[in-house]
């Protein structure tokens, strides 16, 4: 009921809120309570910064210091939409959110949920993913159920369409030229972003940044399932695999990647339940494609060993 979380968000509670891409646990960009609920809920580090979600774009421009052209071209063409963009942030937006850093991520999520939440509540909303720190991101209510039991309040959106977190875009632009980074890869693809930048008259540099300041939480281990998840390279097999274990269950997942990519989480988490065994991905040559490799680049995050 989105009268029940917009008065706990009043109170400067947070709620799960559903979106296209993964649920995220919400709060108020202005609650510093709110804030520090998020961070002690996901057991998160505060080196790790959230994006802000966001229902229109005036409300996307206040949060930052400039809104570049490329911004513009961007947000109209995949807003709502899986597409996280990092601008040089304003002085409104809490250091808590960033990290302390000079930038800040925003999107307009995808889904009526989320958006009706956002507007109704009347200003922007910080979301992390609603999972606890390292662990496999939720794509259901009862995803976030099992993950936070009754401590938080969860509006239930259905499954999430997209299944794959927002793909993160850093921009810094000048003049025409303009430097584009994508600090995560998700279901919107590099190749649909520069034909749209060049489309409209933008020399596009390949930013030097390789920084891994940039995407904080971009480490090794994430979105680890309950049990081991081991990866088998294309051409390796089980008995390849020098590991001691029991019971191992196989994880497969669709080969339509957009089939896919809204199957992981579930499958890693259904892959997890019942007796102690390892989980089993194999690659395959036909996981090709920049959706394939989002899909994968949250495999390797989160297996335990890959062989
Ligand atoms: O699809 C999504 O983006 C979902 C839904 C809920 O919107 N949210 C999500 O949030 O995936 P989270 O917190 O799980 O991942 C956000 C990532 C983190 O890796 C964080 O380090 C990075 O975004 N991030 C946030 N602010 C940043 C900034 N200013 N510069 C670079 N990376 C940033
Ligand atoms: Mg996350």
């Amino acid at each position: 009921m989105l009268k029940k979380a917009i008065e706990l968000l009043k109170n400067d509670d947070v709620v799960g809120m559903p979106t296209e891409t993964v649920y995220g646990i919400a709060g108020s960009i202005y609650s510093e309570i709110a804030l520090q609920k998020i961070f002690k809920i996901k057991e998160r580090p505060f080196f790790d910064p959230l994006i802000i979600h966001v229902s229109n774009i005036e409300e996307a421009k206040t949060l930052v210091k400039n809104w570049p052209k490329s911004a513009d071209i961007l947000t109209d063409k995949f807003w709502p939409g899986p597409l996280t963009l990092v601008l040089e942030k304003s002085n409104k937006v809490n250091d808590l959110i960033t990290s302390g850093l000079p930038t800040v991520a925003i999107r307009m999520p995808n889904h009526p949920i989320a958006l009706n939440l956002i507007k109704k509540f009347g200003s922007p909303l910080a979301a992390p993913s609603a999972n606890k720190f390292k662990k496999t991101s939720p794509t259901t209510f009862q995803h976030v159920k099992d993950e936070f039991l009754d401590n938080v309040y969860v509006l239930d959106g259905g499954s999430c369409s997209v299944g794959l977190e927002s793909t993160i875009l850093f921009l810094h632009e000048n003049e025409n030229v303009l430097e584009v980074e994508v600090l995560r890869k998700g279901f919107i693809q590099y190749s649909e972003i520069e034909k749209i930048l060049v489309e409209n008259g933008f020399k596009l540099k390949k930013a030097k940044l390789g920084n891994s300041i940039l995407v904080p939480g971009n480490m090794k281990n994430h979105y680890m399932p309950k049990k081991p998840l081991v990866i088998l390279k294309e051409g390796k097999a089980l008995k390849d695999i020098k590991i001691n274990f029991n019971t191992y269950v196989e994880m497969t997942l669709s080969n339509s990647p957009e089939i896919a990519a809204r199957q992981l989480y579930s499958q890693l988490r259904i892959s997890s339940q019942g007796k102690e065994h390892i989980i089993i991905f194999k690659e395959m040559n036909w996981h090709a494609g920049e959706l394939w490799e989002a899909i994968l680049d949250r495999l390797l995050k989160a297996a335990s060993e890959v062989c």
